[in-house]
């Protein structure tokens, strides 16, 4: 019986060649931490030429460049100065989360395809502005959520598909960890001016993405959301740097119960800080089944244990574990990279399309919003 539940799930990998004989014109806005990522990443394709980037702290872009070896890139002091001046197929969108609709609307204005890390934005309204802007464009634009590529998080989405689950009504998830703010190069994720939200932004958005690409992306309806920094405003939470206490001007927890389009009910949470190992494990319920999704402390592309289905079998209450599959041979992030390159050569679909990412920013600045009003809101998705 297990084993034919599980066999449903198995597909053939496809392995594909790598048309050469026109190289993309690729640049990079914003030359910090995930930068590095990117850049390892574009090195390993034979179709791509990495000719220019751009930074707003002097000097940063040309010593990135230098640090990985790349000749004659060129370097400007800002994405409208480089986007002004080269004629690029696509941009890697790297600089912190308050500057990404600004340069992603940018780069679409003038015809190149962008790949923008997550989260997509701050707001629901900078959202929309970016998909008005990829509308008018024509050009793709694919979202960073690099896990949408691991076999374990596709398997998620399967399983919901395949119909052993029944009619879905009920998700928890979230993530978090005990003590885990990332203030490792400065603090570009914690000030209000530059991360412009938290934990809800930085790995907030992977669950969220986890669960609602599982479920098909329904429309977010209400949030009645919470949030709170206790822990960041804590000079002793930095011994090295208690002045970035002060700084400190986004969430480090959150909480949020939401209402989803198919009545579904999102019961989420998520800490760079709190008071507790893990805030739970990720389940799906279901009319027939349960998927309970062992946690992490992060849902960016790993589970913390094989998954389980629950469910009913010849009125026997059984489990089925779905063993945890292994990771594609090149990773996550150069499947990510990839993929965004296939769909700028093909002319093909973002393989994280805004449609979709949209709802997962009007969900954080859902709970933002609510948090500070208080009460539960109605989600409001701007006309595109
Ligand atoms: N996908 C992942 O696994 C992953 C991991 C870490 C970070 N991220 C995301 O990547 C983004 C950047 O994170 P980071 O850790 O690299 O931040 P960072 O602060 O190290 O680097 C951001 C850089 O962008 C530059 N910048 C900002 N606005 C700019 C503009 N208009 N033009 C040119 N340069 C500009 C800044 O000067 C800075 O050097 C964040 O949104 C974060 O959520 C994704």
């Amino acid at each position: 019986m297990a084993t034919s539940i599980l066999d449903q799930f198995k597909e053939n990998q496809e392995v594909k060649t790598i048309d050469t004989t026109k190289k993309l014109k690729v640049g990079i806005i914003g030359t910090g931490w995930i930068a590095d990522a990117h850049i390892t990443e574009y090195k390993k394709m034979p179709d791509v030429e990495i000719v220019a980037g751009a930074d707003l702290i002097n000097g940063k872009a040309e010593a990135f460049f230098k640090k990985w070896e790349i000749e004659g890139a060129r370097c400007y002091p800002d994405h409208k100065s480089m986007l002004d001046a080269e004629d690029l197929d696509a941009v890697s969108i790297c600089t912190y989360n308050m500057t990404h609709a600004e340069c992603a609307v940018y780069a679409l204005g003038k015809g190149v395809n962008v790949l923008l890390e997550k989260p997509m934005c701050v707001t629901t309204e900078e959202a929309a502005e970016i998909c008005r802007a990829e509308k008018k464009s024509g050009k793709i634009i694919s979202i960073g959520f690099q896990p949408r590529l691991d076999p374990n998080m596709q398997m998620m989405k399967k399983i919901v598909e395949s119909g052993e689950l029944g009619k879905v009504y009920y998700i928890q998830t979230g993530g978090g960890r005990r003590r885990g703010i990332p203030t490792p190069f400065g603090t570009t994720f914690i000030e209000k001016e530059t991360g412009g939200i938290g934990a809800l932004g930085d790995i907030g958005c992977y669950s969220l993405d986890m669960v609602l690409n599982a479920v098909g992306y329904p429309k977010p309806l209400t949030v009645s959301g919470y949030k709170s920094a206790f822990f960041g405003t804590r000079p002793d939470y930095y011994p090295t740097h208690p002045e970035y206490a002060a700084k400190f001007g986004v969430d480090d927890f959150a909480a949020a119960f939401i209402r989803l389009e198919g009545d579904i009910i999102l019961d989420f949470r998520i800490a760079w800080a709190m008071n507790m190992d893990t805030p739970g494990d990720t389940i799906i319920l279901g009319t027939k089944g349960g998927l309970r999704i062992p946690s992490t402390e992060c849902w960016n592309g790993s589970v913390g244990g094989p998954m389980k289905i629950y469910h009913e079998v010849a009125g026997e209450q059984v489990e089925t574990e779905i063993p945890i599959l292994p990771p594609s041979k090149e990773g996550l992030f150069y499947d990510k990279i990839r993929s965004f390159l296939d769909a700028v050569k093909e002319n093909g679909a973002a393989p994280v399309p805004t449609s979709q990412i949209i709802y997962n920013q009007a969900i954080l600045d859902g709970i933002v919003k609510s948090a500070e009003q208080g009460r539960e809101i109605e989600i409001q998705i701007p006309e595109i």
